[in-house]
């Protein structure tokens, strides 16, 4: 039988990474919440609209969101993913994700992806809110300092002039965010498996939620239905 995975943690704890290949792994369908929350930011800039405004609530009230076959978001149909990556949106997300009207809408269209099994989820209340009752629950986190080192090497890669201190700031003001807001703050749910990636390559993480989850899948009794 198949399960219902959720992936928790800290901004750039690889949580996406780990999540698209286990999900090829176990053929599973992996949902990336935090991009739906990056394409709220998107209509916020795209509109002059404050986090805060009714006007951005009713915007996405009003909006599709959807994802492609390769993972990617959707927003009224047209995949947005390459615009949504940038360090301007990643700030604005964080402050975005800590209205309560916008939350309570994507927690909803979220739960209705996921009302079957064999979805894996990754965000910060995946645990806690949205996938309550799923099988398997991660706390994936990471040192700043190696989160930090990682998001740089991406930067670089893309060609992003940007400074190791810099991001290091960003990634610690993010977390303070996520971690102290009001509504659906990031925490560690008691049920969840610990997984702190700082020493860890991608593959041995992928390969321990795999163990976890072939685990539960095994104790449910089929692996692929
Ligand atoms: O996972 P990410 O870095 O793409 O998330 C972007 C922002 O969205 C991050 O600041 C936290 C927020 N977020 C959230 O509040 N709840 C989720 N389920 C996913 C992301």
């Amino acid at each position: 039988m198949k399960i219902n995975i959720a992936i928790d943690g800290p901004s750039a704890s690889g949580k996406s990474t780990i999540a698209k290949a286990l999900a090829k792994r176990l053929n599973y369908t992996h949902i990336d919440t935090g991009s739906m929350y990056r394409a709220c930011a998107y209509l916020a800039l795209k509109h002059d609209l404050k986090p805060e405004a009714i006007e951005l609530v009713d915007l996405v009230n009003r909006s599709h969101f959807g994802f492609s076959e390769n993972g990617h978001i959707l927003l009224n149909g047209k995949d947005i993913d390459a615009k949504i990556r940038s360090k301007h949106v990643d700030l604005l997300t964080s402050t975005i994700a800590q209205n309560q009207a916008i939350r309570s809408t994507l927690v909803s269209i979220q739960q209705q992806i996921a009302n079957t099994k064999g979805f894996i989820l990754d965000g910060r209340d995946i645990g806690s809110v949205v996938l309550k009752d799923a099988e398997l629950k991660v706390f994936q986190t990471a040192s700043i300092e190696s989160r930090a080192k990682r998001r740089l090497t991406e930067y670089q890669i893309k060609g992003i002039d940007v400074d190791y201190q810099t991001i290091y700031d960003e990634i610690k003001l993010r977390d303070l965010q996520d971690q102290s807001r009001e509504h659906s703050p990031l925490i560690q749910t008691e049920d969840a498996y610990v997984l702190d990636t700082s020493d860890l390559t991608i593959e041995q993480s992928v390969n321990q939620v795999y163990e976890w989850a072939k685990e539960l899948i095994e104790e449910r009794g089929d692996t692929n239905d």
